[in-house]
């Protein structure tokens, strides 16, 4: 199930806590969501293109808390859990094909005030802690711009390994091209050698990689 307990975070913002969201945080969520779309040229989704009503928020959020791969993060001042909401990391599956299912995508953003202070490390640490213990999942991928430093620095300190570069992946509207950085996090990925037919794939042992 997309839920997990609470944790609490040091930041230098003051201790928050990282929850998994539930359907009641959908104002808080959107509000949020909008906040981090307006503050920043770094979010797939651009602010004026955003637009999930409440309802549509507070179904999001049921469907993902209910699905078993999939999970909402968000978190907010100890001093103050059910009120603003600082940032939000979301584990999503984006098809129902069952090769797939060992996958899932990270989308995460803080609201601009919050940022730099710890707030997507925590979020980041409590889904792949929460994604670690779900035996069906394997891996976290994301797609980031190679220009969000503050990004790249997370995912990295996080364990996410570069995979690949999509040059143009991003075209801004005023005609500006940017490259998208591919990284994945293995969770307790087997290492596989992949054969060719008819031999069946192999794995060996997490951490080992078979040799022929
Ligand atoms: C990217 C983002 C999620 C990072 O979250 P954050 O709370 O700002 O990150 P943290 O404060 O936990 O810092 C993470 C790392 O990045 C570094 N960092 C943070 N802001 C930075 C900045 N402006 N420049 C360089 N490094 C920065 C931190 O020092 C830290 O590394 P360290 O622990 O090795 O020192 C957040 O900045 C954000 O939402 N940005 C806008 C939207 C976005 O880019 N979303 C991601 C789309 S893939």
């Amino acid at each position: 199930m997309g839920t997990f307990a609470p944790l609490l975070y040091p930041t230098i913002g003051g201790n928050i806590i990282v929850r998994a969201a539930a359907s009641d945080d959908a104002a808080a969520v959107l509000a949020a969501a909008k906040l981090a779309f307006a503050t920043s040229d770094h979010t797939l989704t651009k602010f004026d293109e955003f637009s999930m009503t409440l309802e549509q928020e507070r179904t999001f959020i049921a469907d993902l808390s209910a699905h078993p791969r999939q999970v909402m993060a968000i978190a907010s001042y100890e001093k103050n859990p059910s009120g603003e909401v600082l940032g939000i990391a979301v584990l999503k599956q984006n098809t129902t094909r069952r090769k797939l299912r060992h996958s899932v995508d990270l989308g995460m953003s803080v609201i601009g005030p919050a940022r730099g202070q710890g707030v997507g490390t925590a979020l980041l640490d409590a889904l792949v802690r929460w994604a670690t213990a779900q035996p069906d999942l394997q891996m976290i991928t994301l797609a980031v711009y190679a220009a969000n430093t503050a990004g790249l620095k997370l995912y990295r300190n996080l364990g996410f390994v570069e995979y690949g570069r999509l040059p143009n992946g991003l075209i801004h509207d005023d005609g500006t091209a940017w490259e998208q950085v591919q990284m994945y996090r293995a969770l307790r990925m087997q290492m596989c050698k992949v054969k060719t037919p008819p031999k069946q794939r192999e794995c060996a042992p997490e951490g080992s990689l078979l040799q022929k």
